[in-house]
């Protein structure tokens, strides 16, 4: 799997969420079997790149190549000075957000509300190419399937956006409108896929091996890309890598594996945003783990009352080492318990 001349190592991507897939998750999930991830998207506005949010997003110190890096906004000439800027601070692949149906973006016309003006969405693209092409820098397109039902555009904008000089696209099977309600569908993709030549990359809802095998063959695409079902279980790409290659599934990861990956990522979330930050931003991601496990609940409500990163990795690895002694492996979820991937209402909210 190629995006220009890079090679990936496989063809499972984090998709890119704002306030998640931070640098320390996207990492967490490169080392648990993802073979790609995209940065939170950055603004286009120069006057606010200076931000600490910004200079965050733009954090890769040690992060594997290659670097992608999501830009958002709605000026061609902004949007390419905003690649150009993300390149110098090391990004080796751009990204253009048309895909993010957040209202502080859609009211400024960003995001998949772009899709909707299909000669500016060119003309974004065409721009930043242009800024790109010179740095040997390729650049990617992610959309929905349109921005309504009756106005499904996606293969029209992807065809143009291939003509323009995109080396891959990824289509998340919903329309703007939709948000992240009903189901994603994947007859657009597949229709995307068909055609273009670039490699094209399905996402929406995938959240088990069996769906990630069953959009794979629906779509014909040539790369997965997975987003709320990451949450809390990063080591989902590595469980859908091995369903693909041999039909069989992994067992649960051990209860102590799952103990070490997840203080290993706070200590490079506190790492990133300092104590008083960094306690409360890792609260989601301590509750997305715990989401399922036997007493879960009750250890998310007693997490909020936490304001000390060093009590909070305390009770954590307390938690997990309690959990390790009934159970080797992580208990699967009750009946009826639903995953993270259900859960996007805390997600947007956080
Ligand atoms: C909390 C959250 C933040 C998101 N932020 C972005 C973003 O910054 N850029 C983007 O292109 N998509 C963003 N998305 C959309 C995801 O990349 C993905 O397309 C969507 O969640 C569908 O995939 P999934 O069903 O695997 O989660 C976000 C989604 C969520 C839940």
């Amino acid at each position: 799997m190629r995006i220009g001349a890079i090679e990936l190592p496989n063809n499972l991507f984090v998709a890119p969420m704002a306030g998640v897939t931070d640098r320390p998750f996207r990492m967490l999930c490169r080392s648990l079997g993802a073979g790609y991830a995209v940065s939170e998207m950055v603004t286009s506005q120069r006057a606010l790149w200076a931000s600490l949010k910004t200079s965050r997003r733009a954090d890769h110190a040690g992060e594997p190549a290659p670097i992608a890096v999501q830009i958002a906004g709605v000026d061609p000439a902004e949007m390419a000075d905003a690649a150009r800027y993300n390149v110098d601070r090391g990004a080796q692949v751009i990204d253009i957000n048309m895909g993010c149906p957040a209202k502080k973006v859609c009211s400024k016309w960003a995001g998949s509300a772009l899709m909707q003006d299909e000669p500016l969405a060119l003309a974004i693209v065409e721009a930043v190419v242009a800024a790109c092409a010179p740095l040997n820098v390729p650049v990617t397109l992610k959309m929905r399937t349109g921005w309504c039902a009756a106005e499904r555009n996606a293969v029209r904008l992807a065809r143009a956006a291939e003509g323009a000089g995109v080396a891959m696209l990824t289509v998340h099977g919903r329309t703007r409108e939709q948000g992240y309600t009903g189901q994603a569908e994947y007859d657009t993709v597949a229709a995307v896929k068909a055609a273009l030549r670039i490699p094209v990359v399905a996402n929406g809802d995938i959240d088990s091996p069996e769906k990630a095998q069953g959009v794979l063959r629906a779509t014909g695409a040539d790369a997965l890309m997975i987003g709320r079902a990451a949450m809390g279980r990063p080591w989902i790409f590595r469980e859908i890598a091995y369903f693909l290659a041999t039909g069989e599934h992994l067992p649960p990861p051990a209860t102590h594996d799952v103990r070490r990956w997840l203080t290993a990522h706070l200590h490079d979330h506190y790492g990133l945003y300092g104590e008083h930050i960094g306690v409360r931003s890792a609260r989601k991601h301590i509750g997305w783990a715990v989401r399922t496990l036997p007493g879960g609940a009750a250890f998310r409500d007693e997490m909020n009352l936490i304001d000390d990163t060093a009590l909070q990795l305390r009770a954590v690895d307390g938690y997990f080492e309690t959990l390790a002694d009934r159970h080797e492996r992580l208990p699967l979820p009750a009946a009826g318990a639903g995953n993270a991937a259900n859960d996007h209402s805390t997600a947007l909210a956080a």
